[in-house]
């Protein structure tokens, strides 16, 4: 079964091929960095005229790479929410054209649920399945699951007991943790992409990672909810000393030496990490005392690329007794095999979407 999956929630412009839910025949992904670099955030209305150029060259491609023509394509998934309304608009306008003239399936994916399938494709064999295994129910050695997602707009944790079956147990009350990343190498002066450069600088810049005793947020002593605004400013008093009276800083970033750049840069990590496996380690207590505890780790989302974060997700889930869907690096940040993915289970599961299908900016749960 052949799904072609869409994306345009947020700067990126992406189609795939996905067979039988796992194996990606293709997957190609138009990044706007390049348009929004200059304004140090993505600009809505400039997205969505950049999705409207690139969504149909993008879709063709996709198809070209896969080698499979229109005719071939079983049903079409798209990222439906949450994301800005006028990038969400454009994919499902296509998706929704294509599902109505070629007669087929349209499905609709959250894309926050779709970094949570990145790590299960990533995980299958890139033979096609066996025509008899072409029932793709893997349900059986993924459930129940613990969720994690964490990107450039949400932190959240679930409890999975099926791909149509998840229940959010905590999300970020302020930052999600991309945009604390982001936010801490704007303020450290690391360059553009921030997340990804603060995380090198850190795992391999030389620094202490205990050189500053950055917060860890714990909130409520059962919560599972994150919360990131603390550590970004205390990293932020650190750079630049105490806001004074009439408004500023007691000095500015000029007097950070490169070593102590690495040093902030390291413990920043060190603490963002550790905020990430506090949460998970109650998730994964509260769990086990149910009926129905966890044996799978899935993670997605952009920063789930990090380093470091890979590094003690890894020790966690051995420690954990879980079995670890980690994303390969091409599938944790934005992209549409997982929409194609995640699509497929959908359809198996009979949430066939209507003409109807609306962009929503929120996501479901
Ligand atoms: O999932 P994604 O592509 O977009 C959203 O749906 O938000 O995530 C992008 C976020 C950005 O904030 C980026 O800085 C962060 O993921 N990111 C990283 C790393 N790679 C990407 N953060 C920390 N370390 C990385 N290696
Ligand atoms: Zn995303």
């Amino acid at each position: 079964m052949l799904v072609l999956g869409v994306e345009s929630s947020c700067d990126e412009t992406a189609a795939a091929v996905v067979e039988d839910g796992r194996r990606v025949l293709s997957s190609v992904v138009a990044s706007q960095h390049d348009l929004h670099e200059e304004y140090a955030g993505v600009v809505p209305e400039l997205a969505s005229r950049a999705h409207v150029e690139r969504i149909l060259p993008v879709i063709r491609e996709a198809l070209a790479q896969a080698g499979v023509g229109l005719g071939s394509i079983d049903a079409i998934a798209v990222g439906h929410r949450p994301g800005l309304i006028g990038s969400l608009l454009i994919g499902v306008a296509a998706a929704k054209a294509l599902a109505w003239s070629l007669g087929k399936p349209l499905i609709g994916v959250d894309h926050v649920h779709a970094h949570l399938y990145a790590g299960v494709l990533g995980a299958w064999d890139e033979e096609p399945l066996a025509p008899q295994r072409r029932q793709i129910n893997h349900a059986d050695t993924i459930f129940p699951a613990i969720g994690l997602v964490i990107s450039g707009g949400h932190s959240s944790i679930y409890s999975l007991e099926g791909w149509s079956k998840l229940r959010r147990l905590g999300a970020t009350i302020d930052d999600a943790l991309g945009e604390a990343y982001d936010k801490a190498a704007a303020i450290l002066g690391v360059p553009y992409p921030g997340g990804p450069n603060l995380d090198r600088l850190a795992d391999s810049g030389g620094g202490d990672d205990r050189a500053f005793d950055f917060p860890v947020s714990r909130l409520a002593p059962d919560s599972l909810d994150f919360s990131f605004s603390g550590l970004k400013t205390s990293l932020l008093y650190a750079v630049r000393g105490q806001p004074i009276r009439g408004g500023g800083f007691e000095r500015d970033a000029s007097a950070l030496t490169e070593a102590r750049r690495a040093d902030l840069a390291a413990s920043f990590q060190r603490a963002a990490c550790r905020a990430v496996v506090l949460k998970l380690a109650r998730a994964c207590e509260r769990l086990r005392e149910t009926d129905a505890p966890p044996r799978t780790l899935l993670v997605g989302g952009g920063v789930s690329a990090n380093s470091r974060l890979r590094r003690e997700l890894g020790a966690f889930a051995r420690e954990n007794r879980l079995e670890l869907r980690l994303p390969p690096m091409a599938f944790c940040v934005d992209n549409a095999a997982m929409i194609a993915g995640l699509g497929a289970m959908l359809l198996q599961a009979g949430l066939v979407a209507d003409l109807t299908l609306s962009a929503v900016p929120t996501t479901a749960c």
